[in-house]
């Protein structure tokens, strides 16, 4: 019998950054029929602001403008009667990124107060993935105790911050690099970077 496919769920917060986030949800939707979609207000600006010189076929803003596409399933932020609201119809894991550190000082306390937090909420107690991407430099004693809080809780916390050992020569090559790690996070299969030493195997 055929593997069902994973049930992913995306947040993107008004953290910098939308462009990992429409790299990511790109990668999913070539290969998932359905993946979801929560973005925080400020989200949605951000978003606005940081994509709106991109020429990218997959674009992120004119979904989010025309509040559809085929293979996403957009969930309004304040609609917790939405499916993933509950652990008993709870994604089989939630990726966050960008994670701006308003969003995760609010899951990492256990806050439920819009979906997106609801549903963090959701994946970890059902024992799921949660994979934050947090943005944000320099770093506060906060913001670490907050991704301390997370980890031990069994978060996954993946920083936006792309490596160069490969030697990126794009940003769309620095961008994969940080997708492709949450991608790995995910065990989703990919081809979008390579990996380091591989003709050594
Ligand atoms: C252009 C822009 C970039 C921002 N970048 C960051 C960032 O990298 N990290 C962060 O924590 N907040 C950032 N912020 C601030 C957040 O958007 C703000 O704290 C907001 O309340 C987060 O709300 P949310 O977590 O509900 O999305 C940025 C705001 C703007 C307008």
């Amino acid at each position: 019998m055929e593997k069902p496919s994973p049930r992913i769920l995306i947040g993107i917060t008004g953290a910098s950054g939308a462009v990992y986030a429409q790299r990511l949800l790109q990668v999913l939707t070539e290969q998932l029929q359905r993946v979801y979609l929560i973005v925080t207000d400020s989200g949605r600006q951000v978003v606005d602001h940081e994509l709106s010189n991109s020429a990218d076929e997959f674009s992120l803003r004119k979904i989010l403008s025309d509040k559809k596409h085929p293979r996403l399933r957009i969930f309004a932020n304040d609609d917790f009667f939405a499916p993933v609201a509950s652990g008993s119809n709870a994604p089989d894991a939630a990726v966050i990124i960008p994670c701006s550190m308003g969003t995760l000082s609010r899951v990492s306390h256990g806050f439920s107060t819009t979906l997106l937090e609801r549903v963090c909420d959701v994946v970890l107690k059902q024992k799921k993935r949660l994979i934050i991407v947090p943005r944000e430099t320099p770093l506060n004693h906060l913001h670490l105790n907050n991704m301390l809080r997370l980890a031990e809780a069994g978060a996954w916390l993946v920083p936006a911050s792309p490596a160069f050992y490969h030697k990126p020569r794009t940003m769309a090559d620095l961008v994969d690099f940080v997708v492709s790690r949450v991608l790995d996070c995910l065990d989703f299969p990919h081809a979008i970077s390579s990996r380091w030493n591989s003709r050594m195997l």
